[in-house]
């Protein structure tokens, strides 16, 4: 008999009992729908213990790696605490901006120090806190073994947070976070697999982290990268990233504008172009990362084209006036 911990109350569970029966059992509501493992809506995620690994059966390996399972098929065989992910609010650290360079005009290289452990897989993204309640989302493109965190920081007009970050936040100044968040990230379980990372502006920012992911983990499957901006002035990394596909054999690099001025440069949206070069998506895994309309069309057009969904992962920024 195992125990189970959640909402701060341990339980017994039965032998032949999963643990959406025993909280039902001790009168602990938790949403379910089908009971039978399909419809993901009994999802929680382990904080102590591992589940089974039938109990993680039909969930993205993403969320396998970072201890979700489905409480309506798990037994459990060992003792098990676990959190609802909705109800989950992460708590904030400290971190230290320890280095500030611009890209271009409107886009800015952030670094930042955590002065307490955190975790996290370079694609998924953390909120920075304002003291005034402001909260806004930023994808990492860091690795962990950088001890910092990177974070690409576009302008926004009007926009309160990256205006801030921008102008007044200096080097050396204390921001707050929490995270990680999200399951868009590179994990090397297949390395023989193609990969397609197809990106609008800072969307680049996740899948910088990605690409350097796979890479030094060895994958070996081909990389192939789209990056998309409306104007060559507003494109960055290129240079890098043209020397990385050098580098590597099994990287492909295009930097694609949509607007008139795309001389040297590939023209169209980078997921058109993505999808006129690689129409035959047949065992690719993909990653999408940037303007939510971009990203949505893109998850539809790649499934159509032969990627399993479990294999399409999105980062859609949320879009903020302010
Ligand atoms: S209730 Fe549907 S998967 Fe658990």
């Amino acid at each position: 008999m195992a125990n189970i911990t959640y909402s701060e109350q341990t339980f017994d569970c039965h032998n032949d009992e999963t643990v959406l029966e025993c909280l039902a059992r001790h009168g602990v509501e938790l949403p379910s729908s089908c009971r039978a493992g399909v419809c993901q809506t009994c999802m929680v995620k382990a904080v102590e213990g591992t589940p089974p690994k039938d109990a993680q059966t039909g969930l993205k390996p993403q969320l396998q790696k970072q201890g979700y399972f489905l409480a309506c098929i798990c037994k459990p065989e060992q003792d098990l605490s676990f959190i609802d992910p909705d109800d989950s609010a992460l708590p904030q650290i400290a971190a230290t901006v320890v280095s500030k360079t611009r890209f271009n005009d409107n886009i800015m290289r952030l670094r930042l120090k955590p002065e307490s452990d955190f975790e996290f897989q370079p694609g998924q993204f953390l909120n920075i806190h304002r003291e005034d309640g402001l909260v806004r989302s930023y994808s990492i493109a860091s690795l962990p073994k950088q001890g910092y965190l990177e974070l690409h920081v576009e302008r926004v007009k009007n926009g309160k947070m990256s205006n801030w970050l921008h102008k007044q936040v200096a080097m050396g100044g204390k921001l707050n976070i929490d995270g990680p968040h999200g399951d868009c990230f590179y994990i090397d379980d297949n390395p023989e697999q193609n990969l397609l990372l197809i990106g609008t502006g800072t969307g680049l920012a996740p899948l910088w982290g990605i690409l350097h992911d796979a890479l030094s983990k060895g994958h070996k499957g081909e990389i192939h990268l789209f990056h998309g901006s409306r104007s060559s002035d507003k494109i960055y990394l290129v240079d890098e990233l043209k020397k990385l596909a050098e580098l590597h054999s099994n990287f492909f690099y295009t930097a694609c504008i949509s607007g008139q001025d795309n001389q040297g440069y590939t023209a169209g949206r980078a997921n058109e172009v993505a999808l006129r070069e690689i129409p035959k998506l047949d065992g690719y895994r993909v990653y999408l990362c940037g303007h939510p309309e971009m990203v949505n069309s893109t998850k539809k057009k790649t499934f159509l084209a032969g990627a399993s969904m479990n294999d399409i992962h999105a980062d859609a920024f949320t879009l903020s006036n302010s």
